[in-house]
């Protein structure tokens, strides 16, 4: 459920029509709509309200300020995966005992600032991260929260770019190894065992996968227990799928929840969530200008003023994503077309052989649920400023982001220096 809405024939986001805030700050441009977001948040915690939990917001999907300030406010807590965006959650004020620091790679620099500043727990990946956490703490002279994430081997059943939790990614510790690297770090003297995570995957549409790994996940707190671990947080991941298409029907909040805890009934324990893509994905759209209308021998292209360099899911992924027109016109007739930017690839498209409203140029049109792995993937590839982002709560609107300029682009780059 998100607040873009057709009054008469112009688009809207929340009571903003989206072609005036085109007007104000050109395109292209994403588009933010507050009440979306919160409305989201509020689902996971009406959800979860029965049990200790935290929700802590996977910063990665969107982490723009202007969100994270908006959701921590309204009390989500934040999942980072680096020092970027630890800066980030120390930025708009988040307490310390609500984040929590994933990643497959932390760097000991990462590490040190995670301690410095406080975390809920580091969840480690692999032995080796596990001595370096240690060592890092112990310069510091405390002792580190850790839980270890435990990669189930389930089959997420999602696109192979975004599942996690199967023998062959990368991510976490096997589960096999599991109990031995618990009792490893239990005795190393500047680490602290807290909790378990398990995160496989993400856009997962079924909540068998969740229930899968959850029961792996249980036998082992249950084993961890009687080795006489305090566990006391279990973070299941993210990883919720939403709407994409108007046939997708993914679970709610409320079913994951009623999934999850009915799996730990009756265990005493804090459960972390880091939804990221099912609180912002559907809570911002891209909107962009059609440069051109193009008929090929074999197709139509509607040439837009975005492109992959903006929103990379449909090239990286062949992502579905909803295009609707800015402004509605019933005068004009269908045409099946592709939807394409302007950058020198053939991968560069956000819709093939789409049926659209007959679009001319100069429209205006959005590519929808591009909150989620939007701006946050975005480059400056073909030399492409970043585009704005916009932030929409009732009547108003406000730039959360400038366009960048070309001159940022090149600020940091230099000819090699020496005589001519
Ligand atoms: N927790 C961990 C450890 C993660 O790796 C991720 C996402 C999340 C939470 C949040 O997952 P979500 O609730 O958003 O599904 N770029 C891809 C998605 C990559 C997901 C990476 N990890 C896409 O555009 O589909």
């Amino acid at each position: 459920m998100d607040y873009f809405h057709y009054s008469g024939d112009r688009l809207y986001c929340e009571e903003v029509a989206l072609d005036r805030i085109a007007e104000a700050v050109g395109t292209p441009f994403y588009c933010y709509s507050e009440r979306t977001l919160l409305r989201h948040l509020r689902a996971f915690q009406e959800a979860f309200r029965a049990v200790d939990h935290r929700i802590c917001y996977s910063v990665k999907a969107n982490s723009n300020l202007a969100i994270l300030d908006a959701l921590v406010r309204h009390g989500a807590g934040l999942d980072i995966v680096s020092g970027g965006e630890l800066e980030r959650a120390q930025r708009v004020g988040c307490p310390a005992e609500r984040i929590v620091f994933s990643g497959v790679g932390k760097s000991a620099a990462e590490i040190r600032a995670a301690l410095t500043h406080g975390v809920i727990m580091l969840n480690v990946e692999s032995e080796a991260e596990l001595y370096r956490v240690n060592a890092v703490a112990a310069g510091l002279g405390v002792r580190a929260p850790v839980a270890l994430r435990i990669n189930p081997d389930v089959n997420p059943r999602t696109h192979p770019h975004i599942s996690t939790g199967l023998k062959r990614n990368k991510f976490g510790i096997p589960h096999g190894r599991a109990i031995a690297l618990y009792t490893e770090a239990s005795r190393l003297a500047n680490v602290v065992v807290v909790g378990v995570d398990c995160h496989i995957g993400s856009q997962l549409t079924d909540l068998a996968p969740f229930i899968e790994a959850l029961r792996r996940v249980r036998g082992l707190l249950s084993q961890l227990r009687a080795a006489g671990m305090d566990i006391r947080y279990l973070d299941v991941g993210g990883g919720l799928g939403i709407p994409y298409g108007e046939e997708d029907a993914p679970p709610s909040p409320a079913q994951l929840a009623e999934a999850i805890l009915t799996e730990l009934r009756e265990e005493a324990l804090t459960v972390i969530l880091e939804p990221g893509r099912a609180i912002v994905g559907n809570a911002g759209v891209l909107v962009a200008r059609v440069e051109y209308v193009k008929s090929g021998e074999e197709k139509q292209f509607i040439v837009t003023d975005a492109g992959m360099n903006d929103l990379l899911r449909p090239s990286l992924y062949n992502a579905y994503h909803g295009i609707l027109p800015v402004v509605r016109r019933f005068d004009r007739e269908e045409v099946t077309a592709d939807v394409v930017g302007p950058i020198c690839e053939s991968g560069d498209f956000f819709a093939r052989d789409r049926l659209l409203p007959g679009f001319q140029e100069g429209d205006l049109l959005v590519v929808r649920s591009a909150g989620a792995y939007g701006f946050s993937m975005s480059s400056n590839y073909n030399s492409r400023p970043r585009v704005a982002e916009v932030m929409v709560r009732g009547e108003r609107f406000a730039i959360v982001r400038r366009r960048e300029s070309v001159r940022q682009l090149l600020e940091n780059e230099q000819l090699f220096p020496g005589e001519a």
